[in-house]
């Protein structure tokens, strides 16, 4: 059955800019996520406590931090990949943290530079410190539907990465079709799969839109009671490590399917598409 529901998270100010060639500046994803906010949008993710090096258009996310207004209503997220990327985020006032995790070694090791196990054994001690000091945790598992490396990923690969993940503490964890490999049987197999390791209510699908099957996708895996769904802004983004993952879904899309289904999203499109225009035209990109 469908959900009534669903909650989007917004993943644009991070995933999407992240992969941008451009740095985008603080003020503008400042005022891109305000825009959001005044959408609708409460869980947004707005940047990653990783290395510069590896990643510097997220430098300045704890500059972004400082300057957004009250998320009474949410929480504001980043990713990090290690405990002293979660100790940052903590200074920095992060209302959320999430690890991410592979469902491939070889996307592992190309993302964050080490094994799905070791990688595990490092996100351990940052479960522990988020717990400690009372800030929800999220994960993430990358490469469910497909690996630009390895290529196919079993759904038992990603139930069991899953399951670590939500025994370690996550509240939730989010599915990750990385490279937009997925169709819509592998998609609703795949979750199927996890749905069987941790409740349905914990998951949340995360699917890029590379050739157009993303939405396709969404529906096949709602109809499983999945009622999470990360998507981007304009369909920003993608990921520096994983070639050919140039945009998630766009939130925009999600909305509208979502209103078309009788799906409540509590967001408001008209705002929405005025963040949407606001980024692109920052960008200097054609909107979707
Ligand atoms: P490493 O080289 O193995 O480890 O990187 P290291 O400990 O030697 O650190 C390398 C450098 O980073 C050092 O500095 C450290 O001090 C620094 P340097 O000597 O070069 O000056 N460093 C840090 N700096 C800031 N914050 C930190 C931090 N930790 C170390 N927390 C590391 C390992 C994990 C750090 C690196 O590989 C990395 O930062 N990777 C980030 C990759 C990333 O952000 N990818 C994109 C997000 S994942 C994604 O997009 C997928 C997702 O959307 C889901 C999906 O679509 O599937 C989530
Ligand atoms: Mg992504």
């Amino acid at each position: 059955p469908l959900p009534s529901r669903v909650r989007i998270v917004e993943v644009g100010p991070r995933d999407g800019l992240q992969n941008e060639p451009v740095t985008v500046p603080t003020a503008v994803k400042v005022e891109l996520i305000e825009r959001l906010l005044a959408a609708g949008l409460t869980a947004i993710e707005v940047g990653s406590f990783v290395s510069a090096r590896w990643v510097p258009q997220m430098a300045d996310t704890a500059a972004v931090l400082a300057r957004l207004p009250p998320n009474p209503a949410g929480r504001y997220a980043v990713l990090v990949p290690n405990l002293r990327g979660f100790e940052a985020a903590k200074e920095a006032g992060a209302g959320e943290v999430a690890v991410f995790a592979s469902a491939s070694e070889a996307f592992s090791r190309a993302n964050i530079n080490c094994s799905i196990a070791e990688s595990l054994e490092r996100f351990r001690p940052v479960a522990q410190a988020a717990r400690a000091a009372g800030i929800p945790l999220r994960g993430y598992v990358s490469c469910v539907l497909g690996c630009p490396y390895e290529g196919t990923v079993t759904p038992e690969a990603v139930a069991d990465v899953a399951r670590r993940l939500a025994e370690m503490g996550c509240y939730e964890v989010s599915l990750g079709d990385t490279i937009g490999a997925g169709m819509p049987d592998t998609a609703r197999a795949c979750i199927a799969a996890v749905a069987e390791t941790i409740p349905r209510e914990r998951i949340a699908l995360h699917f890029h839109d590379t050739r157009g099957l993303a939405l396709a996708n969404l529906r096949a895996c709602l109809d499983l009671g999945v009622s999470v769904i990360d998507a981007a802004v304009a369909g920003l983004g993608g990921c520096p490590y994983a070639k050919g993952a140039p945009g998630n879904v766009a939130t925009e899309a999600v909305v509208a399917e979502l209103d078309r289904l009788g799906i409540a999203s509590g967001i408001d499109p008209g705002r929405l598409a005025e963040a949407g225009r606001f980024i692109t035209g920052a960008l200097g990109r054609v909107p979707e």
